[in-house]
């Protein structure tokens, strides 16, 4: 695979005909990495995405998905040499989690009830969003299943090897989503979600033991743990001051 590097020395593109997203304005540089998915799919996948997050509060919005897609985008990068030894079966996998970062919180359980017509509707709408982009219909109906197994709440979540051939691309989108949820960015998220839904300064604080501190023992990809590991230590020691200001 041959990247092509601009004046910057940043990878912007690749040959025959596919583009790499120039995705450097991430708040953690390290995680900044080349992705195998057109520009057209990409912008497509992210007007599906504004259009079914419309009605989300900033902790789970478009910022929020395009950032897991950034996360994604590095670990998948740092992987992909031992996972894959063709580039069409790459750009194939690659094009399902893009899809899965951009659209995970579409169906998640806290915004949506499983089963509920809305559910249905929405299910629907990926369905027929995805198809378009050349997805097929087995790598929907994964991309769909991916994203029903990675919520950090779903305590019969499949495992990887039940979801072959898309298991790793639900360890990768969780890994992602997971460190948006720790560090400076995590701690903000908390905040604003606990104000979305009426919670109180102290639920949001509760979160974080209940939660948020626990995440970095579930990363299961080594460039995950690698930047999970910085975060973590910005929670505690966010945490340690919280605790401080507020006498708990
Ligand atoms: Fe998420």
């Amino acid at each position: 695979m041959d990247f092509i590097k601009d004046q910057d020395n940043d990878v912007v593109s690749v040959k025959d005909g596919m583009y790499l997203l120039k995705e450097l304005d991430s708040a953690h540089d390290d995680l900044v990495g080349p992705c195998l998915v057109s520009e057209e799919d990409y912008n497509q996948l992210v007007r599906l995405s504004s259009t079914l997050l419309a009605d989300h509060g900033g902790s789970h919005d478009m910022e929020h998905a395009m950032r897991v897609c950034r996360n994604a985008n590095k670990i998948m990068s740092q992987q992909y040499k031992s996972a894959f030894d063709q580039s069409q079966t790459l750009r194939e996998y690659w094009l399902v989690l893009t899809a899965c970062c951009l659209l995970h919180d579409a169906i998640d359980s806290k915004y949506i009830g499983k089963g509920s017509e809305r559910y249905a509707a929405v299910v629907q709408m990926l369905r027929d969003g995805l198809h378009p982009i050349g997805l097929t219909t087995s790598q929907v109906d994964g991309a769909i299943s991916v994203c029903e197994n990675m919520s950090y709440s779903n305590s019969t979540a499949k495992s990887t090897e039940e979801l072959a051939p898309f298991g790793l691309v639900r360890d990768i989108l969780r890994d992602a989503d997971r460190l948006d949820a720790m560090g400076a960015v995590g701690i903000g998220r908390c905040f604003m979600y606990s104000g979305e839904s009426g919670g109180s300064l102290e639920e949001a604080r509760r979160h974080f033991d209940i939660k948020l501190v626990k995440l970095y023992a579930t990363l299961v990809t080594p460039a995950a743990r690698e930047v999970g590991q910085r975060l973590h230590d910005r929670l505690i020691a966010f945490m340690k001051e919280f605790d401080d200001e507020c006498g708990f």
